[in-house]
């Protein structure tokens, strides 16, 4: 806590800046928490452009899996850090997004408890199933899911996650309730989806690639208004009838509160050359990631977003009447 309060008191009277801290930053692996179960589109995403930022900052980039709540527990947990660029998080539309609306008593604030680093990747989001579940296309998904509702299980990664979120949202639309299952992630739900022990799940698509591409599940739609080159069979929730369903995540590198700004123009540098990267680039994309762009990569950019997002899923999660936990 003592750390945490110089720090800060540093930052506010500008010692940081310029200064041989700041010019020697990194000088030890930095912590990136992400808030949900390995093998899932946070961990994989945070793994992919850690490895290049690690190669960039002469730093080990670790990842710390911190689970819970939806990703709420790990974000908290990052929010409190000391703010000295040794703790990141990847945190997403969900946490912070969503979560205000879902957590009334919500530990950290996304729009003011941050340094935003700056967007990942953006992931769009299918309607995926088990291989033997029996609708064949999404208008007999729609019909299926609507007759049948009391008998299917809806996996997702917790309250305020993305695959809790945008099925909500799927589900608001057909006016059904489904049985929820919650996971620690969406890595652990797939291979349940995988084994047929759940129905079905919206997913963002760095998690799906390869098992839809290998049959092991079956892909109904994706939820944007064009199909992504790396599910080019995928047709999109327009052309399966269902226009309405629309929804993309994103995730995101955060720096807690009063990390000092040189520090996050590194990390930020960092991350950019990280997109830039050829193979890192390759990597993302051949996962259906959508790689941010000129000034969609400023941490200032990410702060604006993060506001709109926050204001854009308050009215759908109130819409859909859930209660806040
Ligand atoms: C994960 O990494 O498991 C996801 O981002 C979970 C989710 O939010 O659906």
């Amino acid at each position: 806590m003592l750390k945490r309060t110089l720090v800060a008191a540093a930052a506010a009277l500008g010692l940081w800046a310029g200064g041989a801290l700041a010019q020697a930053y990194p000088t030890k692996p930095v912590t990136v928490i992400v808030p949900f179960a390995a093998g899932g589109p946070t961990d994989v995403i945070a793994r992919i452009v850690g490895e290049n930022m690690s190669k960039t900052l002469g730093q080990q980039i670790v990842v710390e899996n911190v689970v819970g709540a939806g990703g709420t527990t790990g974000i908290t947990r990052g929010a409190q850090a000391t703010p000295d660029g040794y703790t990141l998080m990847m945190g997403h539309m969900g946490t912070h997004g969503a979560a205000p609306a879902l957590y009334p008593n919500l530990k950290y604030d996304p729009t003011k408890d941050f340094e935003p680093i700056g967007l990942a990747a953006g992931t769009p989001i299918l309607i995926v199933a088990k291989k033997d579940f029996p609708p064949k296309d999404l208008k007999e998904f729609v019909a299926y899911v609507k007759a049948n509702a009391t008998k299917i299980n809806q996996a997702h990664a917790g309250i305020a996650s993305v695959s809790h979120t945008t099925c909500l949202m799927l589900t608001h639309q057909l006016g059904v309730k489904l049985t929820e299952v919650a996971y620690r992630g969406t890595g652990p739900a797939l291979n349940d989806l995988v084994g047929g022990q759940v129905d079905l799940m919206c997913d963002q698509i760095v998690n799906l690639v390869e098992q839809i591409k290998g049959g092991q599940i079956k892909a109904y739609a994706i939820a944007t208004p064009a199909r992504s080159p790396a599910l080019p069979d995928v047709p999109t929730t327009r052309e399966g009838g269902l226009p309405e369903y629309e929804v993309s995540a994103w995730n995101a590198l955060f720096a807690p509160k009063n990390t000092p700004a040189p520090v996050v123009a590194r990390l930020n540098d960092a991350l950019s050359k990280a997109l830039d990267d050829p193979t890192t680039r390759k990597r993302l994309l051949d996962l259906g990631g959508v790689v941010p762009e000129g000034q969609q990569r400023t941490g200032a950019y990410l702060g604006d977003f993060v506001k709109a997002e926050v204001a854009r899923w308050s009215p759908i999660i109130k819409a859909a009447g859930i209660v806040g936990q």
